[in-house]
């Protein structure tokens, strides 16, 4: 996830931006820069990779006087990691970084050239510094100008602007990314896009609310709100201790990453869906042109994102999908044909397993798409093709959110896919892109359930064992909710499909073998009942997860009602990941670091 801070005062103003920016290194970036003006002078600086070869770069300049100065690190979203792609961006005489994204930066873009600005980087960001100086010609001030611009843009955002036309000042807007400002009993000014880098600096802070924008200098702090009015600043005291500061509060980091969900998803789909089209730009169009068939392959939570794939490729693309396990896949000597398009699910981009039966398929002559969490990762650099989920740092070893953006990837390729083969009507796909957005809404975490599953968890510590089960997509859901729990818990868990219990696994059935059910309303409720039914019999602990009640279980947890049976995969997606959580919690075990596990397993 991209990082900001800023800085206006006088100190050393390069050691402070840098100080700041490896406090939110842990959210990962791929490259880094600064620009800091002093003196009327600017002075700018990039560096890809990690932060010590931006720290080389600096090594002899130097901030001795009253500056203003933005640092950033950049996760690749529109363009490569490269220098020129880094922030900040330079217009003429101003700079500019940016968290989020520009959702009409393609149009913008296209007027600006057609204006005679040249372009240096392949990002979204740099039209704002153009349309910043652009506006800057007609108005009366460097405000009115930022001002205008910010009214321009459309997307998520979190801004900061210097230039040479109102030296002594950092303009700032916010709307949809995260940013606060801090100050200090020296008058001093600091910006960043989290805690973390303002600890030990400022004293109080100002958490920026979506629409707010406006300009600090040396004595003022001027924030306005969407509709131009001025309004006060309202300060809270900054926490002191960082690594509570970098879980925003949370627990651990896996409770945090459950919780923002419903952001990253709101990332993944950002700029990619219009009202009738799914958009991917990364892609190019003749990627699927003489693919018959689609093999999806990769390991652990990913491989079940893969099999929650290939349901939708097949429903809704009527494409032929297969699914492969890669360490499996690597050693049986395989049939890849160049009718086949190859794609690999992974969140690192580094797992090994994943990493050569990539190696094999583009050996084999075949087109190869990767999914991953990770730009510029091994399995990015090699694939033909690559869609990034935007899921920011995961950093539990238990997946989550990078599950959550991989299905909501896979679900638009698919509506992507049939668009181009013509398999879905265009009020389909409609109606579908119109379920897509309420995705977000769909895993906001409320209280009433964390707590309920909180209550509830008390009673899962022991037993023989644990099977989820469900049918369709409830089938792969049912495997990563046991998946979840066998890696934080350690207790034996089992993910089947509910149809399948009767061919064998209900020989288990008794009082200590728990079902975990997951029960949609709109995909085979009344099959998936009887299943459940079956269990119940049998005299097996039921925990029920659906909307409706059901009177079989011994436990119940109720989700929302939707309308789609994709929002209920959402909904329940979360619950099964907080049951973990919770169940884990009890048993004390190190929900972040589970023992035996690594997060990126780069050795077969
Ligand atoms: O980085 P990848 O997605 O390729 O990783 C694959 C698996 O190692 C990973 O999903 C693992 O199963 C997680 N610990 C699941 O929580």
């Amino acid at each position: 996830m991209c990082g900001i801070v800023g800085y206006l005062g006088e100190k050393d103003t390069k050691g402070i931006l840098l100080s700041g920016l490896k406090e939110l290194e842990y959210r990962g970036y791929d490259s880094a820069g600064i620009a800091v003006l002093q003196k009327n002078d600017f002075q700018s600086y990039k560096a890809v990779g990690k932060l010590i070869n931006l720290e080389e770069k600096t090594k002899e300049f130097v901030t001795d006087s009253f500056a203003a100065g933005i640092g950033h690190t950049r996760w690749a979203t529109h363009g490569k990691p490269t220098e020129l792609n880094a922030h900040p961006h330079l217009g003429e005489s101003s700079y500019v970084v940016h968290n989020g994204i520009i959702e009409n930066y393609a149009q913008l873009k296209k007027e600006l050239v057609a204006e005679g600005v040249t372009f240096l980087s392949q990002t979204d960001t740099e039209v704002i510094v153009h349309q910043f100086e652009k506006n800057l010609k007609s108005a009366t001030s460097a405000f009115e100008a930022f001002t205008k611009t910010v009214s321009e843009l459309e997307g998520a955002y979190a801004i900061l602007l210097v230039t040479k036309s109102e030296e002594k000042t950092i303009f700032f807007a916010k709307q949809g990314s995260p940013m606060l400002v801090g100050i200090n009993a020296e008058n001093e000014k600091y910006f960043a896009s989290s805690d973390t880098p303002l600890i030990g600096q400022c004293t109080d802070v100002n958490y920026f609310e979506d629409g707010d924008y406006g300009y600090v200098t040396k004595d003022e702090l001027a924030i306005f709100d969407i509709t131009g009015t001025k309004k006060e600043p309202i300060f809270q005291k900054l926490s002191t201790n960082k690594l509570s500061a970098q879980k925003d509060g949370y627990r651990f980091f896996m409770e945090k990453e459950i919780y923002e969900q419903s952001t990253v998803i709101s990332d993944t789909l950002l700029g990619r869906l219009t009202e009738t089209e799914v958009l991917f730009d990364e892609l190019d169009a003749n990627l699927f042109d003489g693919i018959k068939e689609i093999k999806l392959c990769a390991c652990g939570t990913s491989y079940h994102s893969a099999l929650t794939a290939s349901y939708m490729f097949e429903r809704h693309a009527r494409i032929k999908t297969s699914v492969e396990v890669a360490s499996e896949l690597r050693y049986r000597d395989p049939i890849l044909t160049t009718d086949t398009l190859f794609v690999v699910i992974s969140q690192s981009g580094e797992t090994a397993d994943t990493l050569e039966t990539l190696k094999m398929a583009k050996k084999a002559g075949l087109k190869t798409l990767v999914i991953c969490n990770v730009d510029n990762s091994s399995m990015v650099r090699l694939a033909d093709a690559s869609i990034l989920t935007r899921a920011g740092v995961e950093k539990g070893v238990a997946s989550t959110k990078a599950f959550a953006t991989q299905v909501t990837v896979f679900w638009m390729l698919s509506l992507y896919l049939a668009k181009a083969k013509n398999t879905l009507t265009s009020d389909e796909i409609t109606k579908q892109i119109q379920l897509l957005r309420e995705v977000p809404a769909s895993v906001q975490v409320s209280d009433t359930i964390h707590e309920k599953i909180r209550r509830l968890s008390k009673r899962y510590l022991n037993g023989h064992g644990f099977f989820f089960i469900g049918r369709d997509v409830f089938f792969p859901l049912a495997l990563e909710g046991a998946l979840k729990l066998k890696e934080i818990s350690y207790l034996h868990a089992e993910g089947y499909p509910s149809g399948e219990m009767k061919h064998g696994p209900i020989a288990l059935a008794d009082p200590g073998l728990t079902t975990i059910a997951l029960l949609p309303q709109h995909l085979l409720y009344e099959k998936s009942k009887s299943n459940v039914e079956e269990l119940s019999a049998r005299d097996a602990t039921i925990c029920a997860i659906s909307p409706l009640v059901f009177d079989k279980a011994d436990d119940y947890i109720p989700t929302k009602e939707h309308t789609d049976y994709m929002l209920e995969f959402f909904e329940m997606m979360v619950v099964v990941q907080l049951l973990s959580l919770e169940i884990s919690v009890r048993l004390g075990n190190d929900v972040d670091m589970p023992r035996n596990l690594a997060k990126s397993v780069t050795v077969e």
